[in-house]
């Protein structure tokens, strides 16, 4: 190809992964499709990094002149402490998935919530505004999509999890940004009346075991949004029983695919080319 675009000094961009573990990573397939698709000369690699490692592994991103990573599991909080700068949506979710180098200095951001919200929008519900919402889990991915929620002027967002206290802590830390109410999966009952948007953000339901599910079907309400982080399988038990009841479906993909788009964005200053990312990530998931 004699057309590429070189936007390092000359050098290709150079972009990546790290996490542990990183084989079945379906990121570098969709970033190589994304550069391909936009013209610029570079690559994407998926870099083994363990846990030890990663002070090292951050520094050699200034040192060999990377215009950006994303980190995974299990360096999403760690990393935050080997940055020059993290913008505000990640310091309040407490997570980096996105690091861009500006001439040395590393910024951090957080796309996992943005783009979970952006994928949302587009597939499901246009308008988040002044709707009641209820999340299942208060882990790492939940306080991510709860968020970027946030932001987006629910009327009420209500956290439910395994540990109520995990929940009630969550919305006591983040009262500030919302109508943010905290309980258990038991209590889930008291609350589900109203809601417009059902999400899970619990790994109940991922592959192995893909016939569990983190509510009694029962209890969805019909007609509404049900959406599942889970994209392995992309059509999980929980889905599978909304959509019976005449809810409208959505899954983790398009999240997994934004957070790159986002990312992509935010490295190379280009609109990230969707299409052919979607379907870079379809034909690796096989
Ligand atoms: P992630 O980054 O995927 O959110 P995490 O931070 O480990 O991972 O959070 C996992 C979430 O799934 C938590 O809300 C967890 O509930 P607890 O806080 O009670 O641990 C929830 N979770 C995991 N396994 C679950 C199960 N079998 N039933 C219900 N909730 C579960």
């Amino acid at each position: 190809e004699t057309n590429l675009i070189r936007e390092n000094n000359g050098l290709p961009l150079l972009l990546g992964v790290m996490g542990d573990p990183i084989l079945h990573s379906k990121s570098p397939a969709m970033h190589m499709a994304a550069l391909q698709a936009t013209g610029l000369q570079g690559s994407y690699l998926p870099f083994h990094v363990k846990r030890g490692d990663l002070r090292h592994a951050i520094q050699g991103i200034r040192a060999l002149g990377f215009r950006g990573v994303n980190v995974t599991v299990p360096h999403k909080v760690e990393v935050m402490e080997y940055l020059d700068e993290i913008d505000e949506g990640a310091r309040y979710i407490g997570a980096v998935n996105t690091i861009v180098n500006d001439e040395g200095r590393l910024k951090g951001y957080n796309t996992d919530g943005i783009g979970y919200i952006r994928s949302l929008k587009e597939e499901a519900v246009s308008d988040l505004s002044g709707r009641k919402v209820l999340v299942i889990g208060a882990g790492g991915a939940a306080r991510g999509i709860i968020y970027a929620l946030l932001l987006e002027r629910p009327a009420q967002v209500i956290v439910a999890n395994r540990t109520k206290e995990s929940a009630m802590q969550l919305a006591a830390e983040w009262a500030h940004l919302g109508n943010i109410t905290g309980c258990g999966l038991e209590q889930m009952g008291q609350y589900i009346s109203g809601v417009d948007i059902l999400i899970n953000t619990t790994s109940v339901g991922m592959y192995p075991k893909i016939n569990d599910i983190p509510l009694d079907s029962e209890m969805i309400p019909e007609g509404i949004v049900v959406s599942d982080l889970i994209y392995n399988p992309l059509q999980t038990e929980m889905l599978r029983q909304a959509q019976q009841k005449g809810c409208t479906i959505h899954n983790g993909f398009g999240m997994f695919v934004y957070q790159g788009a986002y990312a992509f964005e935010y490295w190379t200053g280009r609109p990230a080319p969707i299409e052919a990312m979607k379907s870079a990530v379809l034909a690796s998931l096989g």
